[in-house]
């Protein structure tokens, strides 16, 4: 089952992801992170960030992995996730550019990407901590409804509903890229310790689908039930509509301090 913790806000639950990845940084100092992008993880690199600054910590060998790309943006365009997670994490974070990937959405070389950044994750060692937010589709990473369960990355048709919610992000909604490339639900499974993030009301009925819900490939968010290992950061409107939150309340308030996240 996964590990349902209630924060007040993004500020507390970025802090304590912030936490597990400095951690794990300290164990193991080529460490390798699966970064979203979106709203959802920004508390955490920027909680990561200020951490950093006040007590520094060798991040020089540190590796990631962004989880998905639109595709057909130009290059440099500043809402393609290279931008964003070269502006949202690697700046802030010191992290060495060469050592962070993400999923190539160039048109030209479309075909040949998504098995290249597979090989690319499996040299690395695959991912340690896999950040994850979740859209109200229920998607993971840009796995729509639908998506199997052993998808690797691989291009993706976004639904008008994830358009929709992108387009704040764009100067209008057409503008939002039609495909993406994404690691598939697959890729992110293998993923050693998942960390999916969710705050506000409207997240609450897919974080209660994937906590909760059947497995179902009409709900990809589900996909986490089959992972040993997973840690799911709520606010209190985002956990709204958990069946079992009171069991999740009192399993974290009695936890022993050494087993962390
Ligand atoms: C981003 C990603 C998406 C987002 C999801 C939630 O790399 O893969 O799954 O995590 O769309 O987006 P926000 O956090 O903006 O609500």
């Amino acid at each position: 089952m996964a590990e349902v913790i209630v924060v007040e806000d993004g500020t507390e639950g970025g802090a304590l992801v912030a936490g597990a990845i400095r951690d794990l940084i300290s164990a193991k100092p080529d460490a390798v992170l699966g970064l979203a992008t979106g709203s959802t993880p920004l508390p955490v690199y920027r909680a990561l960030a200020r951490s950093l600054a006040a007590d520094p910590l060798d991040v020089s060998r540190v590796r990631g992995f962004a989880l998905d790309e639109y595709v057909g943006l130009p290059a440099g365009h500043p809402e393609s996730y290279r931008s964003v997670i070269t502006r949202d994490v690697v700046e802030p974070l010191g992290l060495d550019p060469a050592h962070v990937a993400v999923p190539d959405g160039t048109l030209a070389t479309l075909e040949t990407a998504g098995p290249e950044y597979e090989r690319a994750i499996t040299a690395a060692g695959g991912v340690d901590i896999q950040i994850l937010g979740i859209g109200r589709t229920g998607h993971l990473g840009f796995n729509e409804p639908g998506s199997s369960f052993g998808s690797l990355t691989r291009v993706k048709t976004l639904t008008a509903k994830t358009r929709a919610d992108n387009a704040r992000f764009f100067d209008s909604p057409a503008d939002v890229p039609m495909h993406c490339i994404t690691q598939g639900l697959g890729t992110i499974l293998r993923a050693r310790h998942l960390v999916l993030l969710a705050f506000g009301a409207a997240k609450a009925h897919a974080v209660a689908a994937a906590v909760e819900g059947p497995i179902t490939a009409s709900q990809p968010g589900s996909a986490i039930q089959l992972h040993p290992h997973v840690s799911v950061i709520v606010d209190k409107a985002a956990a709204a509509e958990l069946a079992n939150l009171d069991y999740y309340m009192y399993a974290w308030a009695n936890k022993h301090d050494w087993q962390g996240i």
